[in-house]
């Protein structure tokens, strides 16, 4: 009688044993897993070769977004992902109209519960420019995370499908969440304010160069190690909802024996800024300063860069910015100055307060 009792309550303990243990396992079984959405605009990643060794040459833009995504079935296991083609356009001709379309469709969804978090496929000539315009303008704290290929989808060794594997467990990850609009190519976490394009065709041509990159990803997991301390996103002060254009801001690329044609012709065809990218320090060369004070005149924004690619373009260091009335575009390379004047303009012409937005973004 004893022996039975004992054994009918250890089969009862077994059996609550059973029924604790299994629901952990089904638990652990199936994590849930974040809601990722791609945003298709073309580009290399999406493009493809007459041969397996075409990688120039090759047509960009040619393959859907659900392609892309049927190529790398891995996907499934990092996050539920859905697709949405946006566009289908070689990155060369992103403009102004396909950023407001693309920003206002990304805060769209991410207003939304059942979103955690975009991926935007993209051509790599103008990634970091879209990447740096969404930096400012998206409204939220979710991971927004722009790639790119540079061998298109046909090519022995195409980056593009582990790119894109990358850049889908980068949005779905909670720890990218809040660091502004991220850049994922070649294992690396780049910053949209930071990251350029500086080689024309080799895997790591996405570099932050002196100011880093913020982290790797290995082994399937984001790995951060630093962050910009420059406000973005939903610490910004620019506002897309209602913009159907943006002003034009137009740039003037500096060389020896440089002419003020460039510049007086940009005025005649309207342009309500000028980014001068200066040699050196963002130097004016004597014959253009004319032009530069006329459009000024006329109530035109001119913005010195410079076209080294590194460095803090020094206010009243090469020219005097006071006295010129002119604004110093910090370490921002001319293609990003030409952004973030553009968004400054929707707001203000002055330019105290423009080249306070320089320091702050
Ligand atoms: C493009 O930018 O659309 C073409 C080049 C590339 O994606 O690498």
């Amino acid at each position: 009688m004893l022996y039975q009792k004992t054994t009918q309550s250890m089969i009862a303990i077994f059996a609550m044993l059973v029924a604790v243990t299994g629901s952990v396992h089904a638990e652990s079984a199936a994590p849930k897993l974040a809601n990722v959405t791609i945003l298709a605009t073309g580009g290399t990643i999406a493009g493809t070769g007459a041969s397996s060794t075409t990688t120039v040459g090759y047509t960009a833009a040619t393959v859907g977004v659900q392609s892309l995504i049927k190529a790398v079935p891995e996907l499934a296991k990092v996050a539920n992902v859905t697709g949405e083609q946006v566009f289908q356009i070689a990155s060369e001709n992103m403009s102004n109209e396909h950023w407001l379309t693309l920003a206002k469709r990304v805060n769209v969804l991410l207003a939304q519960n059942n979103v955690d978090g975009i991926v935007i496929t993209h051509g790599t000539d103008t990634l970091e420019e879209t990447a740096y315009f969404l930096d400012l303008v998206v409204k939220s704290r979710k991971p927004v995370v722009l790639v790119g290929a540079m061998r298109p989808s046909t090519a022995l060794s195409a980056d593009g499908p582990i790119n894109l594997y990358n850049s889908v467990l980068l949005a779905a990850s909670p720890e990218a969440a809040g660091k502004g609009v991220l850049v994922a190519m070649n294992d690396q976490i780049q910053s949209a304010r930071d990251v350029s394009k500086v080689n024309t065709s080799t895997l790591d041509s996405f570099r932050s160069s002196e100011l880093g990159f913020l982290g790797y990803i290995q082994g399937g997991k984001p790995f951060f190690y630093r962050q910009s301390l420059r406000k973005h996103t939903t610490e910004t002060e620019f506002d897309i909802g209602a913009l159907q254009s943006l002003p034009q801001v137009d740039i003037v690329y500096g060389y020896a024996n440089m002419n003020p044609v460039a510049v007086d012709a940009f005025m005649a065809a309207g342009a309500k800024g000028i980014i001068h990218a200066g040699v050196g320090d963002g130097s004016l060369a004597a014959k253009v300063v004319p032009s530069l004070k006329a459009a000024r005149a006329k109530g035109a924004i001119v913005v010195r860069a410079s076209r080294v690619g590194q460095g803090i373009l020094a206010r009243n260091g090469e020219a005097n910015d006071d006295q010129l009335d002119f604004v110093a575009a910090d370490t921002l390379n001319p293609q990003k100055a030409r952004i973030l004047l553009m968004l400054a303009l929707t707001k203000t012409n002055s330019t105290k307060e423009i080249q306070r937005m320089f320091y702050t973004y």
